[in-house]
């Protein structure tokens, strides 16, 4: 796979099969999550790894019934959190995103799926998982990303095709 269709084929995968993921492929992951950019290069990010089925049903019940699916049958997620004492203020809030994107399509590549379940900026689901994981003060609950190798495959690796390949409209050259 080349970079570019791993990121037009890229979909949000919910349902996992019981394969489980290796530490290897978990260590390239948690590398493409720390290869990003980020602000004044400060790398205000902590990945939690989480594996344990129970922990993972009470992170879905610290989120929600509606959009926790995936965390239900996840074979891993990975709690995304931001260091809020960094000197790049409030940009961890985008450094955590792109941290989170890299490791989706990291997976991606790998033949495993991946699943961005929102945390910030709700207070609630923020409030929930600093509570579940006893954060310190300064440590934000970022995102989570559910991975597992998905439990279908037939369009794993197809381009999605309910999704626009390039807007237009939105498009727009050197004025609005
Ligand atoms: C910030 C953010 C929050 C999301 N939250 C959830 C979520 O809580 N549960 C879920 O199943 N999907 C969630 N998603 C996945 C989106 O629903 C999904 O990306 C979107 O429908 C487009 O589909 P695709 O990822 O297959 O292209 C979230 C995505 C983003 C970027």
């Amino acid at each position: 796979m080349n970079t570019f269709n791993t990121i037009l084929m890229r979909k949000s995968v919910r349902e996992y099969s019981d394969k489980p993921i290796s530490d290897e492929a978990l260590e390239m992951i948690l590398k493409a999550g720390q290869a990003g950019p980020s602000a004044r290069n400060r790398r205000d990010w902590h990945f939690i790894v989480i594996k344990k089925a129970e922990t993972l049903q009470k992170m879905a019940g610290a989120t929600g019934p509606r959009v926790s699916m995936p965390l239900r049958n996840a074979k891993m997620a990975i709690l995304v959190c931001g260091d809020k004492s960094s000197s790049a203020g409030d940009f961890w809030e985008v450094d955590c995103s792109i941290a989170a994107q890299n490791m989706i399509l990291a997976a991606y590549e790998l033949g495993i799926g991946a699943c961005w379940i929102g945390t910030f900026p709700d207070e609630e689901r923020m409030q929930n998982h600093k509570f579940l994981f006893k954060l310190p003060d300064h440590i934000a609950p970022h995102s989570i990303i559910t991975f597992g190798y998905p439990k279908d495959e037939t369009h794993f690796f197809d381009i999605k095709e309910d999704k626009p390949i390039l807007e237009k409209e939105k498009i727009h050259f050197e004025k609005w």
